[in-house]
């Protein structure tokens, strides 16, 4: 599939970036003026309670600023400023699993914050700076937790309902928690899960910050229930007042922490600021959607990760959008799911990941025809490339050939999307991110800053700073310096390097060829090997292990073990799923590994170093063509792709 597929013009009306002319005009605008260009855009798109004093401020670089001296809030910004003129527009549309279904307007919405920021504050005294961990399904709570969290200055670190108790419990300590917001559980392809639970074993020991747990119900299923620290969101949400005023919030002022895998080490804390992030979540939600106000848009994400954080709660309020909230599955109670909700509430805009397009293509590849998906009209991609197979049942069975399918390239600490197609503009390259989104320059380049040649893989680095970006590492800045700043250089200053290797052709789409570093990408969820390893060895009986990602038909990539036993007579099918026992313990069932290998050992350098790089190789079925006589002992790259391959 090289052709080349042009946005439908009757499908876009009055789009910010109509047409290439307007895309060339201003990146031009954004070359021959950065920070004015910026300044434009968050004079037009943010309510300031009052206004910056500098742009950009470099001077404590890679530590960059962002319009300071301003002062706004994010949940004014993405609530309350609508409701002189949208108090009955519907803001969320909720759909449980079970197909329960509630909205809020934003008049309710605002209600809902604010007795929930009261509630914090009356009854938890949570002030501004303080950080709240949640761990919440996706229900309407959620949001509000978040909203209500911004409208106190309180920073909000959401973790992933997937994880275990002891990966929660890493980010309470690292974040120094004050409070703790759950659920009792949720439901999920029909049963009832459990949330609660994890909270009691995640605070058993060792979370001193922790002096409250707010717990929300939704599957009310009996809980543990520990008096004086666990407190019920219903009871007490029903006595607080329906007004509270938005704290001032300096620009820079954090919003939130979301913790994110490196190739090294634990998790890191993606701090985020106020004012940037908001802004680039707006101004990507009119771009990359084309957002109307007529619309209603449909993220698939969870809120446990930045999709959800920038792409179904914070960006498309801030547009004063419809953004439906999900709870269940997109095969339960079948793969028609998704095409029956897009139908029933005419989704304009429909935002997921090529995992969940592969799943669906698999278990219903004629669903789509079933149901009246005229509403569409952008489709969107993220978290890992796009193959070109399912892109194709993307554009012709979902799309039917007449929607533009935004390829959308960002990570974590990029805040908002950096390469995408623009859906009334772009001509479009299937599989293929296409372009940086003006005001962002990224480029291919090598360590040195000089571009990459057409065809070539080179680093996907950014080389301005930009408003979302990442501001540091919670409490390592040092980290945050090393891991994104250490690696490449452009006119002699260390610029932003994204992890990921990247292609430009002769016309200039750039297409992302995947990480360069021990990333895992499994459903479009980021694993670091180093953590999993971790977690293995934790087994009385592992010596020494290496994961590394195997391709994967549905999830893109699977985890992969290779390890090396102290006994291995133990040697079984039984020590595989102890070992996965442990992982889901240690990190949570995303992180479990398809397949594992006992091994006589890896494959090292003299000096001790493990060659992933061969052992990528060998999963994959590729040709070893790395230099082997290097290793310690050459024979063993031979006996291990034996193991491997019988
Ligand atoms: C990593 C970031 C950003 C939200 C979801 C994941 C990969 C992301 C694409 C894309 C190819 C992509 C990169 C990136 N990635 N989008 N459109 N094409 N690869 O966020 O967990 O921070 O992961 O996901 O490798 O570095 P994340």
């Amino acid at each position: 599939m090289n052709n080349i597929f042009y946005p439908n013009a009757e499908q876009f009306n009055n789009s910010p970036i109509p047409d290439m002319e307007t895309y060339h005009e201003l990146v031009a605008k954004f070359d021959k003026d950065y920070e004015g260009t910026w300044a434009k855009f968050a004079d037009e798109k943010i309510d300031w309670f009052k206004s910056y004093d500098t742009v950009l401020d470099e001077s404590n670089a890679p530590f960059y600023k962002w319009f300071s001296g301003g002062e706004m809030n994010v949940a004014h910004q993405c609530v309350d400023r609508h409701l002189e003129t949208k108090k009955d527009k519907v803001a969320i549309i909720f759909e449980g699993d079970n197909g329960d279904k509630k909205t809020l307007t934003y008049a309710q919405l605002a209600e809902e914050v604010n007795k929930t920021a009261n509630l914090f504050k009356n009854e938890f005294a949570v002030q501004k700076g303080d950080r709240v961990v949640v761990y919440m399904p996706m229900i309407l709570e959620a949001a509000i937790t978040m909203l209500a969290c911004a409208k106190i200055g309180a920073i909000h670190s959401i973790v992933f309902g997937g994880f275990s108790a002891e990966a929660l419990r890493d980010r309470i300590i690292d974040a120094e928690a004050k409070l703790v917001v759950t659920a009792d559980g949720a439901f999920r392809k029909g049963k009832p899960y459990m949330l609660k639970p994890v909270v009691d074993l995640a605070l058993e020991h060792g979370c001193p910050s922790v002096e409250n747990v707010c717990v929300v119900q939704r599957n009310n299923e009996e809980i543990h229930w520990e008096e004086g620290r666990d407190h019920s969101y219903n009871d007490l949400i029903q006595k607080q007042s329906a007004i509270c005023v938005a704290e001032p919030m300096e620009s820079e002022d954090p919003l939130f922490l979301l913790y994110t895998s490196g190739s090294t080490g634990k998790p890191k804390g993606v701090q985020h600021s106020s004012a940037g992030y908001i802004l680039w979540a707006q101004m990507t939600m009119e771009w990359v959607f084309d957002i109307k106000d007529s619309d209603t848009y449909w993220c698939t994400a969870d809120v446990g990760w930045i999709t959800g954080h920038t792409y179904i709660v914070y960006g498309p309020l801030a547009a004063g959008a419809t953004t439906v909230m999900f709870e269940g599955v997109p095969t339960f109670p079948d793969a028609g799911r998704c095409w029956k909700m897009v139908e029933e509430y005419k989704i304009n805009q429909f935002y997921t990941a090529p995992t969940a397009i592969r799943l669906l293509h698999k278990m219903g590849e004629d669903e789509p025809s079933k149901y009246d998906l005229s509403s569409l009209r952008v489709l969107g991609t993220v978290g890992e490339p796009i193959d070109p197979p399912a892109w194709k049942w993307y554009y012709e069975e979902v799309g039917n050939s007449n929607c533009s399918i935004v390829d959308t390239y960002w990570q974590t600490e990029t805040g908002g999307h950096v390469i995408s197609p623009l859906p009334a503009a772009t001509p479009i390259k299937p599989a293929c991110a296409t372009f940086a989104l003006p005001g962002i320059m990224a480029e291919v380049i090598e360590e040195d800053g000089t571009p990459t040649p057409v065809g070539e893989k080179g680093f996907m680095c950014i080389t301005k700073p930009w408003p979302s970006m990442i501001r540091t590492i919670w409490g390592d800045p040092e980290r945050f310096k090393k891991s994104y700043f250490g690696d490449c250089k452009k006119e002699g200053q260390p610029v932003y390097f994204s992890g990921d290797g990247a292609m430009i052709d002769e016309e200039g789409y750039i297409t992302i060829t995947g990480r360069t570093d021990d990333v895992i990408n499994v459903s479009g969820h980021r694993m670091g090997t180093a953590e999993v390893e971790a977690a293995i060895k934790k087994h009385d009986n592992i010596a020494s292990v290496a994961v590394v990602g195997k391709p994967h038909e549905i999830k893109g990539e699977g985890i992969f073990a290779y390890l090396v036993l102290k006994d291995t007579s133990l040697a079984s099918e039984a020590l595989k799923i102890d070992i996965n026992k442990i992982i889901k313990q240690e990190i949570g069932a995303i992180a479990l590994c398809d397949a594992m290998a006992f091994v006589p050992d890896l494959p090292k350098t003299r000096s001790g170093k493990i060659m992933r790089r061969i052992l990528r190789s060998i999963v994959k079925g590729e040709a070893i063509t790395q230099d082997t006589s290097t290793l310690e002992d050459p024979s063993i790259v031979s006996t291990i792709e034996n193991i491997v391959n019988t």
